[in-house]
């Protein structure tokens, strides 16, 4: 018996300690962006991989295209509309030459990603974000959200692609 009442308080007391390790808000972290008031996903580096892509001129990144769970089904089972609760996550990074890749190639042919420049958010909810095409944008750096003229420019860029719900990127098999 005595033996039992030890396993129980052993149970318990794992049990206790899991639930207090939550982290009180999985939701959502840090400051919320002035225009579309969005805050940065919580988890939003480990979702799924859509597509990356390569931005010279000014830009001169590597970024990869991610989406939460919602957006991932909608792109898969091929819908031209993203229901809501889908978020669409843009990472970008310098696009950087890479000499240690470059010595073992034995050529100049290698480039990475180097320190990150912005991530940006595309946010679901066609009823709070009806104005803009039921989207809501953000953008942060360092965990810091851009200026309002920022979020001012993003919809009016994204218009020319209203007919795949205003989503450039399509998805990299
Ligand atoms: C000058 C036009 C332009 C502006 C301004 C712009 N975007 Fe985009 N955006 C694009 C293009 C083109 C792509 C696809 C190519 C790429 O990712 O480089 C894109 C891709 C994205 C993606 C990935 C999903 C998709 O549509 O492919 C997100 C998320 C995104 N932008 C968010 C934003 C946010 C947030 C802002 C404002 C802070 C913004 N964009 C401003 C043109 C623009």
């Amino acid at each position: 018996m005595k033996r039992i009442a030890f396993l129980l308080v052993v149970v318990a007391l794992v049990v206790g300690v899991a639930v207090c390790e939550e982290p009180p808000s999985k939701a959502a972290e840090g400051k919320a962006d002035p225009v579309f008031g969005i805050k940065i996903p919580a988890g939003y580096r480990d979702w799924k991989l859509i597509s990356v892509a390569h931005e010279a001129g000014n830009l001169n990144d590597l970024r990869a295209v991610l989406g939460n769970d919602v957006a991932i089904k909608a792109y898969r089972d091929r819908k031209r509309q993203f229901p809501d609760g889908a978020i669409i996550a843009r990472l970008a990074w310098i696009y950087t030459i890479s000499d240690e890749n470059n010595k073992v190639f034995g050529r100049d042919q290698s480039f990475v990603a180097g320190a990150p420049t912005n991530v940006q958010f595309m946010v679901k909810d066609s009823k709070r974000y009806a104005a803009t095409g039921g989207w809501g944008f953000a953008q942060f750096k360092d965990g810091q959200p851009a200026d309002a003229a920022v979020g001012r420019t993003c919809f009016a860029c994204h218009e020319p692609v209203e007919d795949r719900d205003f989503v450039f990127t399509h998805y990299a098999p």
